[in-house]
């Protein structure tokens, strides 16, 4: 695998293509949402001898509701299912996991597996893995304005300190840094609503593997593509 020593410290990802990657094969989309969770695996394996600090990944979006029943049951079962078999590893590979997102529409069996994880892996010190589950990030915004303004209702923060230092200590991501570089997989160029406000400075990559093709071979190949971007922007012209 190519080594890089990319300068790059947050790298999110959308990881899209699941659905047409198992079309391609003539099986249904859930096939290929399991072949992309495979990959999940790996490309988090791959993110400590990559420098990759923190690695933040879209999972279920406040827009994916709108999929068929069997779709979004599936998904949610395969969530479980990562969070039960993959914990005891996550945790041995030193692994910080969190979750972002609004917890309030997710099945309570769910969120407990969630909040165990977080809390098995709160005291790991390795890759920083964010996991976004049912995020948008026009609601992640409208839910730190609520909390915002509650705080000024209640007297614990006064208008004028509202400023764009203080207002990301509301967001889901208050603890990150932000993303260097954003990661969309399937060739297709939207952002999705992914990461709004944090990804105003971020580089992004449009790649056309579909997600569960996605090694960590390219992975390392993109994140050379940006460690060379990176490098041009920072040059001194002569
Ligand atoms: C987008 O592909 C992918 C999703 C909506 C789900 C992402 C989920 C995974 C990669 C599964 C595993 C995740 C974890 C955290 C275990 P799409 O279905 O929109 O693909 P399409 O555009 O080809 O239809």
């Amino acid at each position: 695998m190519t080594q890089t020593t990319a300068g790059v410290n947050h790298v999110a990802i959308i990881m899209d293509g699941n659905g047409r990657w198992a079309q391609n094969r003539g099986r249904p989309r859930l096939v290929g949402h399991h072949a992309g969770a495979r990959r999940v695996k790996e490309i988090v394996r791959a993110c400590p001898d990559l420098g990759v600090k923190y690695l933040t990944i879209f999972a279920f979006s406040t827009e994916n509701w709108k999929r068929t029943q069997t779709e979004v049951a599936g998904l949610m079962r395969l969530f479980k299912r990562y969070i039960r078999r993959e914990a005891q590893s996550l945790f041995a590979e030193n692994a910080r996991v969190r979750f972002i997102g609004d917890r309030v529409r997710l099945e309570p069996a769910l969120v407990d597996l969630m909040d165990g994880l977080e809390l098995l892996t709160a005291e790991n010190t390795g890759t920083n893995l964010t996991i976004a589950l049912n995020y948008g990030g026009r609601d992640e915004v409208a839910r730190a304005a609520r909390r915002l303004a509650h705080d000024v209702e209640m007297g614990k923060l006064a208008p004028r300190k509202i400023t764009d230092q203080t207002f990301p200590r509301y967001l889901d991501t208050h603890v990150l840094p932000d993303p260097d570089l954003v990661i969309r997989t399937s060739g297709e160029a939207r952002i999705s609503n992914f990461l709004l406000w944090q990804s105003a400075y971020a580089e992004y990559q449009f790649i056309d593997t579909l997600w569960p093709d996605f090694t960590a071979e390219i992975f390392a190949q993109v994140l050379d593509r940006y460690s060379l971007r990176d490098r041009r922007f920072g040059a001194v012209p002569a």
